[in-house]
């Protein structure tokens, strides 16, 4: 049987062998999938054994993402720009590295209908996450994206980095007093200590959506500052995480798994 796994630690919490498990059986796919604890320096030997056992292919989440990119063989251009590693593909030779984020971000805001095109979107936050998910946005093509950050300096650079796909506006939190945005997407990690970024008043558009990469608890803060913003549709990051694991399993099997909504669904209950 074709083996796949998710490699992390700490791991157990993880919910892609029950998304990878729901798309087996929608696509008729006979496979395993498991979760796999690895220690950071046990990273290099544990990804060769696994490669030595036949694995097929591996999802890779924290804390492994960076550090994976330089076990791999070769890494796609997407991976390359994210940053960051979040798929294997067995090769011959070794582990083809590729980063899925951004494209299960974009499925996601398609499957909602949040659209991009010619809207004013603006990204709470600088980390890793927002590395994935830029190159799709501007692919969408905004009337103006902006990335506002806590720490200034990060969104000036992050536009830099992306200067050759398109523009980037860099700003600070404060700076964005004023301003009115169509969807405001939080990529931020406050929610998962309880807190939302501190925001100067009102920056939604009327009619405006917006959009948590966080699920779970850590939804909470930014779900209610969209509520007082008044947001005509407000959604959480699970159809992300959703959408990341249908793109690495078509990577994997050559098909799409495509009702993502009863899987979302499933993973609520
Ligand atoms: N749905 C999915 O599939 C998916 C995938 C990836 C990530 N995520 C979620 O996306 C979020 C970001 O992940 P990441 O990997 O980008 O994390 P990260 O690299 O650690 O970056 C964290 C970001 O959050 C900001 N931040 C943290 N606490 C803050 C606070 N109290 N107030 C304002 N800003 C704060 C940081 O600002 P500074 O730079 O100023 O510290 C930074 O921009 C997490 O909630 C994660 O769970 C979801």
């Amino acid at each position: 049987m074709d083996r796949y796994a998710v490699i992390g630690q700490p791991i157990a919490h993880s919910r892609s062998p029950a998304i990878h498990a729901q798309f087996a059986r929608q696509t008729d796919q006979v496979l395993s999938y498991e979760a796999i604890e690895i220690a950071p320096d046990a990273l290099p030997a544990r990804l060769q054994a696994l490669h030595a056992a036949g694995y097929r292919g591996l999802n890779v989440t924290l804390p492994h993402k960076v550090a994976v990119m330089a076990l791999c063989e070769t890494v796609s251009g997407r991976a390359q720009r994210a940053g960051a590693v979040n798929t294997l593909i067995r090769t011959d030779q070794g582990w083809h590295g590729d980063n899925t984020d951004g494209e299960g971000f974009i499925r996601d805001l398609q499957r909602l209908g949040f659209g991009v095109a010619g809207r004013r979107v603006l990204v709470l936050g600088a980390g890793g996450a927002v590395r994935g998910i830029l190159e799709p946005l501007l692919a969408a093509a905004p009337a103006e994206l902006v990335v506002s950050n806590r720490n200034p300096w990060k969104p000036e650079a992050l536009a830099e980095a992306f200067k050759p796909l398109g523009t980037i506006v860099p700003r600070t939190h404060l700076s964005l007093k004023g301003d009115r945005y169509d969807l405001v997407v939080n990529a931020t990690a406050a929610g998962h200590s309880g807190r939302m970024a501190a925001l100067p008043g009102p920056l939604l558009a009327r009619g405006g959506d917006c959009y948590d990469l966080s699920y779970g608890a850590a939804f909470a803060p930014f779900r209610a500052w969209s509520e007082a913003q008044g947001a005509a549709r407000i959604a959480d990051g699970l159809g992300m995480l959703v959408g990341q694991a249908a793109a690495a399993f078509e990577a994997w099997r050559g098909v799409v798994p495509d009702r993502l909504d009863a899987v979302i669904a499933r993973l609520r209950e």
